[in-house]
């Protein structure tokens, strides 16, 4: 289904992943709302959009906020999830051999995987009652992480919850597929987002310099063209694609 003239939900559409994918739905003649906790850079990514774009300030876990959003979205066909967070970097044991704390593991998996969930079904219950158009009422792209298959040391939390999300595409894909909904997941490799920017350009040099090909870290523009391909494609559907230029994380 071509996305001109419909509209599309992005969550974490204020910056990296999202605000890619953003520009790629404007650019294709798309209307998009971008779901974000961040109204200054929501501010910022609407300037820059124009007017087929709108932010409305949501956090994913939130049933009103998110419902909030998708009222301000009109005709919606296409949803993009992106909004998430790193992982707590944390050890199962500490140097002492106490256990690691469970409040920030648990915190991790509500923003990733519970939030996930939580924008999926709200997003779904709108798709339902969309009209057939090329055989979808709909589309929904969800995004995981290499880590979901490849975690490394201290990221038991993240790599948790992004397996988590890769374990519900299928199942959502079969449950909703009696309503002509598809959904897919991205699961990136390293990705140069504000979420990476934090880290020294050195490391930032030796993680591009393990990409298999292209040595390079992944562009938000790469993951977006994925997920346009995801939603415009009527035969992809319950698939995790990685997006990482053939990179397999090491154990640490
Ligand atoms: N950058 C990478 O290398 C990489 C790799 C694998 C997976 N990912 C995943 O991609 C997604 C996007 O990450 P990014 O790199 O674009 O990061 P980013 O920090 O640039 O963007 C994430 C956006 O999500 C928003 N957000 C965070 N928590 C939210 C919440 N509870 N409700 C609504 N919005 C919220 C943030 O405000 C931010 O604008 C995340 O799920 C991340 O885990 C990123």
């Amino acid at each position: 289904m071509n996305m001109h003239g419909y509209g599309a939900l992005v969550t974490g559409g204020a910056s990296g992943l999202g605000l890619a994918t953003a520009r790629r739905i404007v650019e294709r003649g798309g209307c998009v709302v971008l779901a974000d906790i961040s109204a200054e850079q929501g501010a910022k990514a609407v300037a820059e959009l124009g007017d087929a774009a709108q932010f409305v300030r949501a956090d994913v876990t939130d049933e009103a906020e998110v419902t909030a959003a998708l009222d301000a979205a009109g005709p919606l066909r296409f949803v993009v999830h992106c909004a998430g967070r790193g992982g707590d970097r944390v050890r199962i044991l500490d140097k002492e051999g106490n256990p690691g704390p469970l409040d920030t593991f648990a915190e991790v998996v509500r923003i990733n995987l519970i939030g996930t969930y939580n924008v999926l079904r709200l997003a779904a219950a709108r798709l339902a009652t969309n009209d057939v158009v090329d055989g979808d009422r709909g589309a929904i792209v969800l995004t995981a992480s290499v880590a979901a298959f490849d975690g490394q040391i201290g990221q038991s939390s993240y790599s948790a919850s992004k397996a988590g999300v890769h374990g519900l595409t299928l199942v959502a894909a079969r449950d909703l597929a009696s309503r002509q909904i598809r959904v897919n997941t991205i699961a990136p490799g390293i990705m140069d987002t504000p979420m990476l920017g934090r880290l020294r350009a050195d490391i930032r040099d030796s993680l591009a310099a393990q990409v298999p090909h292209p040595k390079r870290l992944g562009d938000p523009d790469d993951f977006a063209r994925l997920a346009i391909e995801m939603l415009e494609n009527p035969y992809l559907n319950a698939q995790t694609i990685r997006l990482d230029g053939g990179i397999r994380m090491a154990p640490r």
